[in-house]
């Protein structure tokens, strides 16, 4: 693997994650250059995206470099048997650096092994997403001014919610209390539960969404990942089992922030969204100056 690869969020120490916000801070503060000039990213989406792709093709343009790819696979020789290898092999010839999402866990992992360039995870199945929780981790540090001693209540599909998994495992660094708000169908997987154990991180798991939440810091809200379910009628059991509504926050701290990776469906309903507590529409901003700093730690610039 090209260690300069970022394919899951523990591929980077706490200094590096810690580096990396920093750097994104100076990109907010000064997001156009020209340090990519004469570099070509390729940007493969096999699997549907708005935020992740723009925003890597923001910063990517804010930064000088090129952008190739497809943003479909359909329109790729995948659909003429093509394997992953192969064009992985293939995309790593014409580019510098290989931005990937794609359905199949483990499938970034594979890619940085057979790939001559680094390999930045866009998200792989239920997996992970790395990038994702750069951003979301800058976003929780300018609001909260730490990252530090936060409770952080993760709320909704925490089974197949890869931003979740990811993030869970990059707050473990900053002594964070969890509380997780899932129904049993999608509690969070019992490996990441055996991991907190592991490193004496604090949670507790609740299936009741309500003034629980007035002793949060972070209130991460999911969407429950249709597209994973295999029996469409599990999904329609669960979809739509937490909704965030205004006068639930009327006693929750003055200090709180809400963050969902968006796409929402309707876990948040829409009279949040002018409440100030409300922070996703500047979170999904914070993703251009995360990637920014995420490709620049790639290239070594
Ligand atoms: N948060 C996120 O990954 O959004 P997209 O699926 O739109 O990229």
């Amino acid at each position: 693997m090209d260690n300069r690869s970022l394919v899951s969020i523990d591929d980077y120490t706490k200094e590096e994650i810690l580096e990396v916000l920093a750097k994104a801070a100076e990109f907010e503060k000064n997001p156009n250059s020209n340090i990519l000039e004469g570099k070509v990213v390729s940007s493969l989406f096999f699997e549907p995206s708005t935020r992740t792709r723009l925003s890597f093709e923001t910063a990517i343009s804010r930064m000088g470099g090129r952008i190739v790819g497809f943003t479909d696979a359909s329109s790729s020789s995948t659909t003429k048997g093509e394997t992953l290898n192969d064009t992985i092999k293939m995309v790593s010839n014409y580019s510098d650096l290989i931005v990937m999402r794609h359905p199949i866990e483990g499938s970034a992992r594979y890619a940085s092994e057979v790939s001559d360039v680094p390999i930045i995870n866009a998200g792989d199945g239920a997996n992970q997403h790395p990038t994702q929780t750069m951003l979301d981790l800058y976003s929780i540090q300018k609001t909260q001014g730490t990252l530090e001693n936060l409770n952080i209540f993760m709320v909704g599909d925490l089974k197949y919610g890869r931003t979740v998994h990811s993030l869970l495992m990059a707050l473990s660094h900053f002594n964070p209390t969890f509380h997780f708000i899932a129904p049993k169908e999608l509690e969070i997987p019992r490996g990441y539960k055996i991991f907190m154990d592991n490193n004496n991180i604090k949670y507790q798991e609740h299936t009741e969404f309500g003034s629980i939440i007035n002793d949060a810091d972070i209130l991460y809200m999911t969407r429950v990942q249709r597209e994973r379910f295999a029996d469409p009628l599990e999904y329609e059991k669960v979809k739509n089992v937490y909704i965030l509504k205004n006068d639930m926050l009327k006693d929750t701290r003055d200090n709180l922030r809400i963050l969902h990776p968006l796409p929402r469906v309707n876990e948040i309903a829409m009279d949040v969204d002018a409440n100030p507590k409300a922070y996703y529409f500047e979170q999904a901003l914070n993703g251009v100056f995360a990637r920014q700093a995420i490709i620049a730690k790639a290239l070594d610039l």
